[in-house]
């Protein structure tokens, strides 16, 4: 039972390399952005749990005597358990969603509710706790996505820079801060239909497609040991173009995937024209990019990048790479600005009743 206020974030992420071909065995490079989800867990007297996700505009509340009455015996609680599709349409009927919810806002709220109805509340943060959170985020990925490589969960459970292959996780050891800009096309797609896409290819043409998924896992090998040789060296400028090349090899080997879109390709054209070198990260499909901002770049430098890339109708931040993970924030260790500051920044909070 929780007796205060707990408030805890983790970073965003963006995949370095390996995005695609991590799903079939291949390595991926992830890091943790400086960029962080707030999530308030708060107890309260009024009967009800309550879930407000305020950035993507869903407030709902479920009365928690209504759900006890529920036979949930179809939920185990302690170990991880994967939230198959029997037990996600029984949630549905709990989740009692209005007509004209949205697919994306009966996702987060399944994956809410399965998550809160599962999970033994307790507080502890030992290796063995993040193990068992990075388990339960990655339940709440396969809800959204289905079949995910667990990249994602991993690298917000541990921030840093990781290495990731089937499964195996291997920090790199003091990854340089290096600066980015995180692009947001503003683009919807589905990484559930883009994963099968890349599969479907995969099949189809797969002498074609299985060369580019072992050349995209050495882009991330490659990238690994320049990051590393950043760490080890004062970084120079032969490590930024080798990132570089890097980049444009993996964003050209990611459209033949299949994965680009037009307002990727527009992305890269205009941070191009500042000398700047972009791929997407994640999916693809539209979403996200990442551009390097080389340390050589002067303020308004990047300031007339960003202000090119707004005026595409992008969301443009300015960020740095490995951030801790999944953190616990106490109350009492906040002042007042930064509460103030952190009612503008919560992507979520969850009021949960006690
Ligand atoms: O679109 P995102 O940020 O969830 O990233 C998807 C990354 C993929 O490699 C395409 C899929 C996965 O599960 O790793």
């Amino acid at each position: 039972m929780l007796s205060d206020v707990l408030l805890v974030s983790a970073p965003g992420k963006v995949i370095l390399h390996g995005e695609h071909a991590v799903v079939h065995g291949k390595v991926a490079l992830a890091v943790a952005l400086n960029l962080r989800t707030f999530l308030q867990l708060q107890p309260h007297s009024s009967g009800k749990v309550s879930l407000n996700l305020p950035n993507i505009g869903i407030k709902r509340a479920w009365d928690v005597a209504r759900l006890q009455l529920l036979d949930m015996s179809f939920l185990e609680q302690g170990d991880p358990t994967s939230p198959i599709l029997e037990k996600l349409e029984k949630l549905k009927e709990v989740a009692d969603f209005p007509e004209d919810c949205t697919d994306h806002e009966r996702l987060a709220v399944l994956a809410f509710l399965y998550l809160y109805l599962c999970i033994c509340r307790k507080q502890r943060w030992r290796a063995e706790d993040l193990e068992l959170i990075n388990k339960w985020a990655f339940q709440g990925e396969k809800v959204i996505h289905g079949n995910p490589s667990g990249v994602d969960n991993a690298v917000s459970t541990w921030g840093g820079a990781l290495r990731y292959q089937q499964g195996k996780i291997s920090s790199l050891k003091r990854p340089p801060a290096l600066k980015i800009l995180l692009i947001n096309t503003k683009v919807p797609r589905s990484t559930k239909a883009l994963v099968l896409n890349v599969r479907n290819r995969l099949l189809k043409f797969p002498k074609i497609v299985a060369p580019l998924l072992t050349s995209i896992n050495a882009i991330s090998l490659e990238c690994e040991r320049v990051l590393e040789e950043m760490a080890t060296a004062v970084p120079a400028p032969e490590h930024y173009l080798a990132l570089e090349e890097l980049i444009d090899m993996n964003q050209h080997h990611l459209n033949a995937l299949g994965v680009g879109h037009t307002s990727l390709d527009q992305l890269c054209q205009v941070t191009m024209a500042h000398g700047l070198h972009s791929k997407l990260t994640g999916a693809g499909g539209g979403g996200c990019g990442i551009t390097l901002l080389r340390p050589d770049l002067t303020g308004p430098e990047v300031e007339a990048v960003k202000q090119a890339l707004t005026g595409c109708g992008f969301d443009c931040w300015e960020t740095s790479i490995g951030a801790p993970g999944v953190s616990v924030h106490t109350a009492a260790s906040l002042d007042a600005p930064v509460w103030q500051a952190l009612d503008g920044l919560c992507a979520g909070q969850w009021a949960s009743s006690s």
